[in-house]
């Protein structure tokens, strides 16, 4: 069979790209340990008012001299609010919904996750520098949706 060396370029090109895409795939969640933001972490959400962490959600010491923030999101708030972090210090947000799913992002940052009824979303990020950021939900979840938001404060870490 006859194939064009134009058209046999091509069919290489497509089938080095597909090796590529899925290659960075399988790499990424390898090396990097991607895995679905939920963490596979389930939670009751008829029962987050007595749950241990949800149930008083705020910020709380954690490793590497970080802090972790537990955050529900119920319409149309998020608790706590405003929420206060170090700045340059690894800052893990743990997520759950009440109600229906909700948006979690500081705006003007890479923060993004969604906040999933039955779900804990859980991710770590660093603000290097201090400031006020605005957390909106970023999810259509209702007639306020647009009111549904929350101050984040990066304080200055003392020397
Ligand atoms: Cu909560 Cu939109």
């Amino acid at each position: 069979m006859n194939v064009e060396l134009y058209e046999r370029i091509w069919m290489w090109a497509a089938s080095a790209l597909i090796v590529l895409f899925l290659g960075t795939i399988i790499v990424m969640s390898a090396v990097q340990a991607v895995s679905p933001q939920s963490h596979l972490e389930t939670i009751d959400p008829s029962s987050i008012a007595t749950n241990p962490e949800f149930g008083s959600p705020g910020v709380k010491p954690g490793p590497d001299g970080g802090v972790v923030v537990s955050v529900v999101a119920e319409t149309f708030d998020f608790s706590p609010n405003p929420i206060e972090v170090p700045a340059g210090k690894p800052v893990t947000f743990r997520l759950t919904s009440a109600d229906v799913i909700h948006g979690f992002e500081v705006v003007g940052t890479n923060a993004n996750a969604m906040a999933i009824p039955g779900y804990v979303s859980q991710f770590t990020v660093t603000f290097p520098k201090a400031g006020e950021y605005l957390i909106a939900c970023n999810e259509y979840c209702g007639l306020l949706h647009h009111n549904m938001t929350a101050k984040l404060i990066v304080r200055k870490e003392a020397p």
